[in-house]
């Protein structure tokens, strides 16, 4: 299919409401265990969540560099994160928890679960994946990606994100090593964070 012909169906309204709809309700289910979860532990528990819809451009580049032809079916089937919703809580142990919940909560198939904090990307990039696949009203399913992370792996990402990621061109090995160290630090600060709630509570 001609890329202006796919931009125009990725980006149409009919495409992207529905995995708007999926992250919504994502959203509302997430917020939900997190009401609940607060109740239970008598503090925060979810800190924030945020939702994307991946843009048609981001959906081509992505199809492209997985060498698949750019139609709308292709986008579906193979990225598992046009739909992106994002979840920030306090505490380490609470991202699982939170996973264990999603998981089993709503009957969701979970599709591949990635975890980077047992094993780090090479950048040192430090948060839980899950793929769901979410039923539609109509029989299909379809995929959201939910990342989970703690307050700590956040600020380490937006940082990264910022100024290294995906920019192949500026960072030098020692910008690479350095923001290494820093997601180190941020695990071990995770930890002690944990530590600290259970000496106080
Ligand atoms: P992408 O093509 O980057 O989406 O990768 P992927 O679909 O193979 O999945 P992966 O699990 O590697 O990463 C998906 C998402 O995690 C990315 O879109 C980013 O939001 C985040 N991510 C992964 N690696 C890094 C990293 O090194 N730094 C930062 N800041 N974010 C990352
Ligand atoms: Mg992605």
């Amino acid at each position: 299919m001609e890329e202006e012909k796919f931009l125009e169906l990725v980006g149409s309204v009919d495409f992207r409401d529905e995995y708007g709809e999926v992250c919504r309700q994502l959203e509302r289910q997430i917020r939900e265990i997190g009401r609940q979860m607060s109740l239970l532990l008598r503090r925060d528990f979810i800190i924030a969540v945020d939702w994307r819809v991946k843009g048609p451009k981001s959906c081509a580049e992505k199809l492209k560099r997985k060498g698949r032809e750019l139609t709308p079916e292709n986008a579906a089937e193979r990225l598992n994160d046009i739909a992106g919703v994002r979840v920030i809580c306090s505490f380490l142990d609470d991202i699982y928890l939170l996973c264990e919940r999603l998981a089993n909560d709503f009957g969701y198939q979970v599709i591949k679960k990635k975890d980077y904090v047992k094993k780090p990307k090479r950048s040192g990039y430090q948060s839980l994946h899950l793929v769901l696949g979410i039923p539609r009203p109509d029989g299909r399913q379809i995929r959201a990606e939910i990342q989970l992370r703690t307050q700590a792996m956040d600020f380490w990402a937006g940082v990264e994100h910022h100024f290294v990621y995906k920019n192949d061109e500026l960072p030098r090995d020692v910008v690479r090593k350095e923001f290494r160290e820093c997601a180190k630090a941020i695990y071990n600060l995770d930890q002690k964070m944990m530590s600290l709630r259970d000496y106080l509570s």
